[in-house]
């Protein structure tokens, strides 16, 4: 999730561009630039890091001109290197861009026969070269932009500024949000109102399929047609704390509605319907090798460990493998029976976690190939395994994991798509239908973000019980174990998670009116063994939270509340519920009057054991 920033206008155009930076530093950064153009020179500054290397860059070597464009980097293609920041260069135009560029391989591969030099190892190049080689046929910035979105697949907020039209800069988004704004000084560009605040109240919220064009007086719209687009600009009565959570109050709820999205930042570009298959370019891991893993092992800590839980289902089910999950603490200090051919996957949203990491290398030690589902680029644990499937889930900034979680079985559907697809176990036809099945869960995962009114009013009816049993069945059951940590460590209400199977060899003890009981309930085939459970719980005048499939209504004869998720396959359930399970946690901690994003005696990323 990088950030973007531009002005063209009066003022001196750096300090505009480093003060707007700052404020985008929240959306998580691994390398910054800015570039300015000033007479006839179009100067780029970037480096790594902090912030305040790029402001000592431009103290030592300072920029003047009044119209610029600058950057901060979330690695998602090529690791953070001065190289891969932006701006990129393409001959008299620079361009920054947030996004992923889908089609960039093919797109660099046409570039380079027309004799284009790549530098970095971004997909960002891609379109820098795109856009010139549009402009040497003679086009303008702006129709240059027009062309080259055509060709392009993915997502981009991007701006463009060239010296053959000094003072103007071109917008344009696809997917990647992009805000413009004008005052006396000049025009503004950004990823998101906070560094516009600043200077103007007043702005325009670009859409997808829109460009934006900027000049030091004036700002205009149009489609990817041409035509013009009148847009009237919003007024923003936000303070910079609420602009940066885009408007919710806490970092934890805008990252739980950003999933649908997440899911597809983490699919997209990653498969292909022509040939039913999964396309993870990172994986760096050969078909034969993934042939011959005998074994899958997954180890990870915490949410990302019931996430691996999610996993073994998925493997065993989906392409018949044996899967063993490990807590990473557990794995590292025991004798795991790992063997060379085995696939060992390491799962972490930081990839900085102390005992993840442990039992990387040891697996590692013991001949395993290691494979990483990561969302930060260029992290320890990226960097050390053989090969990586990054979940672009952006920052996670709320200490609970919510997003990553998500991004990290979407990264193992994938990866058990491929894995089928490799050992011949699906064919092209049900390679296919499983991505359509993907496809559908954003739709499915918004669907269920609509059903926010309810789980508050269900949240408000609970908030104030000690305690809570979480209860699932198959893939759904470490669902259960997530609901219940997400609960204990926002609310600090102790929450168990259990095998609804396992309740009567010892949980049931502890049922009754005072202990509200969670209950995933899909409509599959263990749906029956499941209302048993239930039947034994309600005996004992426990309230009953279902979570059911949409249309189940024999289920209202057991439970007290029911949240209705969308129909989807058994195996996809588990991101429905964990989203419906995150928002119940999230509003039963607000209404104890608790710090969301920041639970007592807890670390976003734990790098000691
Ligand atoms: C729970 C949570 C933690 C992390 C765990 C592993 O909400 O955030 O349980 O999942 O500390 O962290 P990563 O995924 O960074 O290895």
């Amino acid at each position: 999730m990088c950030g973007i920033i531009g002005y063209s206008g009066v003022q001196n155009a750096t300090s505009i561009l480093i003060e707007g930076l700052k404020r985008l530093e929240y959306r998580g950064y691994d390398s910054a630039g800015i570039a300015i153009l000033h007479g006839e020179e179009l100067a780029v500054r970037r480096s790594v890091g902090k912030l305040e290397n790029l402001e000592n860059l431009v103290r030592k070597e300072p920029l003047g001109g009044t119209v610029g464009i600058g950057h901060t980097r979330w690695a998602t293609h090529g690791r953070p290197s001065e190289q891969n920041a932006h701006p990129h260069r393409s001959g008299d135009l620079v361009l920054v861009h947030n996004g992923i560029i889908e089609n960039y391989l093919l797109l660099k591969h046409r570039l380079e026969t027309e004799g284009y030099r790549f530098d970095s190892e971004t997909d960002t190049e891609v379109m820098a070269h795109l856009l010139a080689s549009y402009m040497k046929g003679g086009q303008s910035v702006y129709d240059a932009v027009r062309s080259a979105v055509g060709d392009l697949q993915g997502s981009y907020a991007v701006a463009v500024l060239c010296m053959s039209e000094p003072k103007v800069i071109v917008t344009a988004r696809s997917g990647c949000p992009l805000v413009i704004g004008k005052n006396g000084e000049g025009t503004y560009l950004a990823s998101d109102v906070t560094p516009l605040l600043v200077h103007t109240r007043e702005v325009v919220f670009l859409e997808d399929g829109e460009i934006g064009v900027l000049t030091p007086s004036s700002i205009s719209v149009t489609g990817m047609d041409g035509r013009t687009i009148n847009r009237v600009p919003v007024q923003i009565d936000w303070d910079a704390d609420a602009a940066e959570k885009e408007g919710y109050p806490h970092y934890m709820l805008k990252e739980i509605h950003e999933q649908p999205q997440v899911i597809m930042d983490t699919l997209g570009g990653r498969y292909d319907f022509d040939t039913g298959e999964a396309d993870l370019p990172d994986l760096a891991i050969s078909p034969e090798d993934l042939i011959r893993a005998r074994r899958i092992w997954i180890v990870a800590c915490g949410t990302s460990w019931h996430a691996g839980l999610v996993g073994k289902y998925l493997f065993e089910e989906m392409i018949g493998n044996p899967v063993q999950v490990d807590i990473a603490s557990e794995f590292r200090y025991r004798e795991p029976m790992i063997q060379e051919d085995d696939l060992f996957i390491a799962i972490s949203q930081s990839g900085e976690t102390a005992d993840t990491l442990a039992a990387a290398r040891e697996a590692k030690r013991r001949g395993a190939g290691v494979l990483a589902i990561v969302n930060v680029v260029g992290s320890s644990l990226a960097r050390e395994a053989d090969g990586v499937i990054y979940t672009r889930c952006g920052p996670e900034i709320s200490v609970a994991s919510t997003k990553a979680f998500t991004g990290q079985i979407i990264a193992m559907y994938l990866l058990a798509l491929h894995m089928g697809r490799v050992r011949k176990i699906l064919n092209i036809e049900e390679g296919r239908w499983w991505l359509d099945q993907y496809m559908m869960l954003p739709g499915r995962v918004e669907h269920v973000l609509k059903q926010e009114p309810n789980i508050l009013a269900s949240a408000k009816q609970y908030c104030t019980k000690k305690n809570f049993l979480y209860l699932g069945r198959g893939i759904n059951y470490p669902i259960a174990l997530e609901g219940a940590l997400k609960l204990k460590e926002i609310s600090y209400i102790h929450a168990e998670g259990y095998a609804a199977g396992e309740m009567k060899h010892g949980p049931i003890a502890l049922v009754d009116e005072e202990m509200p009981v969670v209950v995933l309930a899909p409509r599959d085939r263990l749906y029956d063994k499941t209302i048993n459970n239930l039947m034994e719980v309600r005996a004992r005048n426990a309230p009953i939270v279902a979570l059911a499939s949409e249309g189940d209504h024999d289920i209202h004869r057991v439970a007290e509340v029911v949240f209705p998720i969308p129909d989807v396959h058994p195996l996809l359930t588990p991101i429905l519920f964990t989203v419906a399970l995150q928002l119940f946690a999230y509003h039963i901690a607000v209404l104890r009057g608790l710090d969301v994003d920041r639970p007592r005696n807890l670390a976003k990323s734990v790098t000691v054991e």
